[in-house]
């Protein structure tokens, strides 16, 4: 069996995504699976490029390890489709729901799963009038709608702040998303086929789960199993489903969640292509369930080739 790994590319989560190809380079092989590294570049953004470098390799499927931008909303997913090619995780459309956090969110409400109150704000904007299109109170958090690994996530707890909150949300986005923060435990769940891994609880050392404690190790705790009460992590379960399900996502993808005190657990959003570093909490959630990564990606792999078949 030989697979192509795809990694790098030219998202903001690029050096992200050349970790967690190395490591499935590593864990495939590991698997028995002959691996060959694909390491993506801007020039493959010329697509004729691309595809020589993917069909020369005959490869019997191809593991996405790209994060963010092309790789991970739809846009090489729905190349491959074009090519014939196998892919792992999530088809293109239901890549580019997730990707999108304003067009998730519209799934979310649609299919009753909870998520915080919110609005999209255009880039195209006039920058005075910003601040007074927001109208939900403080504290906000902003995002821009189809970024990643917390790049370019603020939390505003000062109105006098929001203005540069959103300048630095459009550095990546068409789109801002701004939406109640939501004060609780952090959890992420991990869906594997329609089995939800043990739930991680993350608590982040800065003010929040951000790019230094995503990918510093000791910036961030994972907490395994999450310390919720049982009823609410069967709720959590079954939102993180109804969530990945509702956006049409397949095979394996994260959930990410805010479980408050009181009331019900509030999705932020799904990751189709969730980190495979050494750091990264899907693999840490795969092993619990004793899925060692080499086999967790050999399973990956055979989804991938059995989708096809299907
Ligand atoms: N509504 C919210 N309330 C509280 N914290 C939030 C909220 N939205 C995001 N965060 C924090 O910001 C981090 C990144 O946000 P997230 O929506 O998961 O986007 P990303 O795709 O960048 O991971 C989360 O892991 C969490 O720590
Ligand atoms: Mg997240």
């Amino acid at each position: 069996m030989r697979v192509g790994v795809l990694m790098g590319g030219w998202s903001p989560e690029k050096r992200v995504s050349l970790m967690s190809g190395k490591k499935v380079v590593e864990g495939l092989r590991q698997a028995g699976v002959r691996a060959v590294p694909l390491v993506l570049t801007a020039a493959d953004k010329r697509t004729e490029r691309l595809k020589k470098r993917v069909l020369s390799g005959r490869f019997d499927a191809v593991f996405i390890a790209l994060h963010g931008a092309f790789g991970e909303d739809g846009q090489v997913q729905a190349l491959l489709d074009q090519w014939k090619v196998p892919y792992t995780g999530s088809g293109a459309l239901a890549c580019g729901l997730a990707m999108h956090k304003g067009c998730s969110k519209l799934v979310f409400e649609a299919k009753k799963v909870p998520t915080a109150a919110w609005q999209a704000i255009a880039r195209s904007t006039p920058r005075s009038r910003w601040a007074a299109e927001v109208r939900a109170g403080l504290p906000l958090v902003v995002k821009p709608a189809d970024a990643g690994s917390a790049i370019g996530v603020t939390i505003v707890r000062d109105r006098s702040k929001l203005s540069g909150a959103l300048a630095k949300a459009f550095r990546y986005s068409q789109w801002a998303v701004v939406e109640r923060f939501v004060p609780g435990v952090e959890v992420t769940a991990g869906v594997l086929g329609r089995k939800v891994l043990p739930l991680i609880e993350i608590v982040p050392k800065n003010e929040f789960y951000d790019f230094d404690a995503k990918y510093t190790p000791g910036r961030s705790t994972h907490i395994l199993p999450a310390r919720i009460p049982a009823a609410k992590a069967r709720r959590v379960r079954a939102l993180a489903l109804k969530a990945g399900e509702g956006l049409g996502c397949s095979d394996f993808y994260r959930v990410d969640l805010i479980v408050p005190r009181k009331g019900e657990p509030q999705v932020l959003e799904v990751n189709t292509v969730p980190g495979l570093t050494d750091t990264s909490l899907f693999p840490e959630a795969a092993k619990a369930a004793g899925l060692t990564f080499p086999k967790l990606l050999r399973r990956l792999v055979d989804m991938a080739l059995k989708k096809r078949r299907g």
